[in-house]
């Protein structure tokens, strides 16, 4: 799963802290860095490097929304439906994602172009309603439109062959537990 320089690499990172403990979120990051999401193996050896079990690096996980247990889309899409955002239109763009991708918020579009997770605030209220993809770009004032747009965009954007995951197998693949699920605390 990890090659010998990535495990002792993540034990290095590990020996800086009083315990080990500490370096477990490094270790998750890492690992979902490298497979797109934290799978079972992954936990596995998280917790067999940092003394925690694997009960207690799930509870990190889902405190944490932006470590993930399933797998996502080449992209992620976040749109808040926070107060703000909600008072807004939030909801009528989030059913306008669920509508363009054919898929339920938090799974897979069937193309594997992006997964839609509905968030917390992400502190763009003033641009309410607002959506960050993949952490680093800002959307806001959406419209059901122009989220129509912005999925059309990130279904056409060229992808070399050779960086294609095969989503059709990784969801084939899913255990009942890894299913998509429905809401982001379900899926994050
Ligand atoms: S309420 Fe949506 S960004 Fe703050």
């Amino acid at each position: 799963m990890l090659t010998d320089q990535e495990r002792a690499h993540l034990e290095e990172h590990i020996a800086h802290y009083p315990e080990k403990r500490a370096g477990a979120i490094y270790c998750l990051y890492f690992m979902q860095d490298k497979y797109g999401y934290i799978t079972k193996p992954s936990l596995n050896l998280v917790s067999e490097l940092t003394d925690l079990s694997t009960t207690q690096l799930d509870e990190l996980i889902t405190f944490y929304t932006l470590l993930r247990r399933r797998p996502v889309g080449r992209n992620i899409m976040r749109v808040c439906d926070s107060i703000s955002c909600h008072t807004r239109g939030a909801k009528k763009v989030l059913e306008a994602a669920e509508n363009a991708t054919g898929k339920a918020l938090g799974e897979i579009a069937n193309d594997g172009s992006v997964t839609v997770l509905p968030s917390i605030c992400l502190g763009l209220c003033d641009r309410a309603p607002a959506a960050l993809i993949n952490d680093d770009r800002v959307e806001g004032e959406l419209t059901p439109e122009r989220m129509r747009m912005i999925l059309t965009e990130l279904a056409e954007e060229e992808i070399k062959l050779s960086e294609k995951p095969d989503y059709q197998n990784i969801i084939s693949m899913l255990t009942p537990q890894d299913a998509p699920a429905k809401t982001n605390e379900e899926v994050m």
